[in-house]
């Protein structure tokens, strides 16, 4: 990130002194910023068409790739097998839940976690906050995590109990796990379009967003609001994939289900949000409640069969069911 740091906006070919003012009063600060920006907000600010304002991301993107810290636009298969290679990954807690993900909570992309109350959606979110921050070698992204709260259901209580019981200090762990507590939709796209200054800052590896659509489900009622709340949605899972990708981040959603009372066989469960969300989402997973114990499916994935694996959840957070019976 140093170089990112280095460069200034005003160093990119066509940001004069002004423009580059103009951009931070808008909240883009850093190269890094610009490269994540969406072109409609920057043509806004600076008043230019949308042509332009992809011309200024651009210019910022290739500043990024040129310093080596964004991968070019067009790589052979053989390097782009090697930069899966570099991805990271976090352990979930749960070693039948990290097989599912292959390894567990990837960087660079979006896990969805969807299913109905009480499922443990909130409770692996408060787990993962504390296994990133292991070291890469005990399966954690030695990072910290960002949770956004739209629920107010984020628990420093309880993410202290998890650590303790994971043998990790549990003060450090508070320490390191920022929170952020958003109280409508407007609210949560003005926080994650500022966030990326705030993952430098504080050394983030994974950001939670818990739930993702909850505020907008509340706010847009009624069919006629449908294609705003849409549109509204698409942009803010945008802004999240071009975040977990420019800063190498593990983007962690968590949605509702939507119960569908006209099917009669099968599962009528399913995740909201509709296509917007199925095509935003690089991992889905599905979890169930099955007696006192969970199972999660992945859904959807571009490089996962369809598959399953059970889980339970303890006073460690998100556990093996073989830990459970063992005391764990
Ligand atoms: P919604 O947000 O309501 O949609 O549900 P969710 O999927 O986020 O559910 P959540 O993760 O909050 O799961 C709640 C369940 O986790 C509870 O019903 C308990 O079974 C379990 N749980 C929560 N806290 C604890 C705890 O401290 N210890 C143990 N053992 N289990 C807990
Ligand atoms: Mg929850």
């Amino acid at each position: 990130m140093a170089e990112a740091l280095v460069l200034a906006l005003r160093d990119l070919d066509g940001i004069s002194p002004t423009v580059e003012e103009r951009l931070h009063d808008a909240g883009i600060e850093s190269v890094l910023e610009l490269a994540a920006a969406l072109p409609e907000e920057v043509a806004q600010v600076l008043g230019v068409s949308k042509e332009r304002a992809y011309e200024l991301i651009y210019s910022a993107q290739t500043a990024l790739m040129d310093s080596g810290l964004l991968d070019k636009s067009f790589l052979s298969a053989l390097d782009a097998l090697e930069r899966r290679k570099n991805l990271l990954k976090c352990t979930t807690g749960s070693k039948s839940l990290d097989a599912l993900l292959r390894g567990g909570v990837e960087t660079q992309a979006i896990t969805e976690l969807w299913g109905e109350y009480g499922s443990g959606k909130t409770q692996l979110c408060h787990t993962l906050c504390v296994t990133c921050q292991l070291s890469r070698k005990d399966g954690g992204f030695e990072g910290n995590g960002l949770y956004i709260d739209t629920e107010s259901t984020f628990r420093p209580e309880r993410l202290y109990q998890i650590a303790e019981a994971r043998g990790v200090d549990p003060t450090m762990v508070l320490k390191n796990t920022f929170v952020c507590r958003v109280y409508n939709s407007s609210h949560l796209e003005f926080i994650v379009k500022n966030v990326g200054k705030y993952i430098e800052k504080y050394n983030v590896r994974l950001l939670i967003v818990d739930s993702v659509i909850s505020l907008y489900r509340g706010e847009f009622t009624g069919r006629e609001t449908l294609a705003e709340r849409q549109q509204r949605l698409n942009k803010l899972l945008h802004r999240l994939l071009r975040i977990a990708e420019i800063y190498n981040v593990a983007v962690v959603l968590t949605n509702q289900v939507q119960s569908q009372p006209d099917m009669f066989f099968g599962d009528p469960n399913k995740p909201s949000g509709g296509h917007v969300m199925a095509h935003s989402c690089t991992y889905r997973i599905y979890l169930k409640k099955i007696g006192q114990d969970r199972k999660a499916i992945i859904v959807d994935s571009p490089y996962h069969p369809y598959s399953e694996a059970t889980f339970s959840i303890t006073d460690k957070g998100v556990v093996d069911i073989e830990d459970k019976r063992r005391g764990g």
